[in-house]
């Protein structure tokens, strides 16, 4: 049985009240929703704690940083261009804990950035590989054992579902196929970095949030949009707050290695065991398309 959300704020308090040092916190996709909530949840959870959210809203990111105490930062960035986020993580001086929670939602069809770089897969996923690169070497050198959470989709993935002839969707970019890519690397590309010697004080975890009441559904066409704040209207969903608790205890609990965690923080047990070759194959195109933006 799951445990209910007073339960776990109680851990993650508890938990993130007790460190140390007190942790440096990064969190991509901080200025709405499910990282603004995690972003104030830590800051709260753990007043001394540095916490810094990233994103491009600097109105959002104005009311929020007075609430991460007295160490709260914003740095402003585009996170679909991966020459912003270079720039954005070389303002970072620290990091114990990175959040990956930017994202949208969208019925479009391939939708280049200034890099080529489809906005979405850019902003699912290989912008987000590109950040946990370049923080590598300050997670490593985390005193507390550095933290990496996707914020996601992790029972989404589906292994036979990948295109191996055409990883970057360039010729066969459908919304599913996206979802498919985005969800299924990330699966294997936390694979990827716990398997590396150096990393062997991280911890990588793929969560899925649940249907959570967020603005992430104001973009969707008008019929789809009125659908989903229907839903929400009727109670389905849960709060950006409990919704963040639960990935923070899912972050935390993540003890060693790479581990998949659902809507509660617990463990998927379910998952297809990827063939050691998924793996470098997915590393090997996703190193080639961040290097050479
Ligand atoms: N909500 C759900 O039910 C749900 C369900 C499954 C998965 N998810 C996933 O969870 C993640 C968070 O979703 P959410 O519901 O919290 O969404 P949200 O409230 O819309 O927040 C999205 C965040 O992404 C940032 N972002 C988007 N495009 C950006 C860009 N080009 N540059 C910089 N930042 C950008 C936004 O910042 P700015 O506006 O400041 O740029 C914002 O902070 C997403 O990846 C989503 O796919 C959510």
């Amino acid at each position: 049985m799951c445990a209910a959300v007073h339960t776990v704020t109680a851990s993650n308090a508890r938990i993130l009240s007790s460190l140390k040092s007190p942790p440096n916190v990064v969190v991509v996709g901080g200025t709405s929703g499910i990282g603004r909530a995690m972003a104030i949840s830590i800051a709260k959870h753990c007043p001394a704690a540095n916490v810094t959210i990233i994103g491009r809203n600097e109105a959002a990111a104005k009311e929020i940083v007075p609430q991460l105490g007295a160490n709260g930062e914003f740095i402003r960035a585009d996170v679909s261009l991966m020459t912003e986020i270079r720039t954005a993580a070389q303002k970072i001086n620290a990091v114990d804990i990175l959040v990956l929670s930017q994202g949208i939602l969208t019925m479009a069809g391939r939708t280049p950035t200034a890099e080529n770089l489809d906005n979405k897969l850019a902003l699912h996923y290989y912008g987000r590989v590109l950040f946990v690169q370049e923080l590598l070497p300050l997670l490593r050198s985390s005193p507390n054992g550095g933290k990496v959470l996707f914020v996601l989709h992790s029972n989404r993935g589906n292994l036979s579902k990948i295109n191996w002839n055409d990883m970057a969707l360039e010729n066969s970019y459908s919304v599913s196929s996206a979802a498919i890519h985005a969800t299924s690397f990330t699966d294997l590309v936390i694979q990827h970095f716990a398997s590396q010697p150096e990393n062997v004080n991280i911890t990588f975890t793929h969560a899925y949030p649940g249907f959570v009441k967020t603005p992430l559904v104001d973009n969707l066409p008008f019929a789809a949009r009125v659908g989903a704040k229907l839903l929400m209207a009727v109670g389905i969903g849960i709060s950006p707050e409990d919704c963040a608790e639960y990935m923070v205890h899912g972050m935390l609990g993540t003890e060693k290695g790479y581990r998949y965690v659902d809507n509660k923080g617990e463990t998927i047990t379910n998952k297809t065991p990827a063939e050691p070759e998924m793996i470098e194959k997915v590393w090997e195109h996703t190193s080639q398309m961040i290097s050479a933006r």
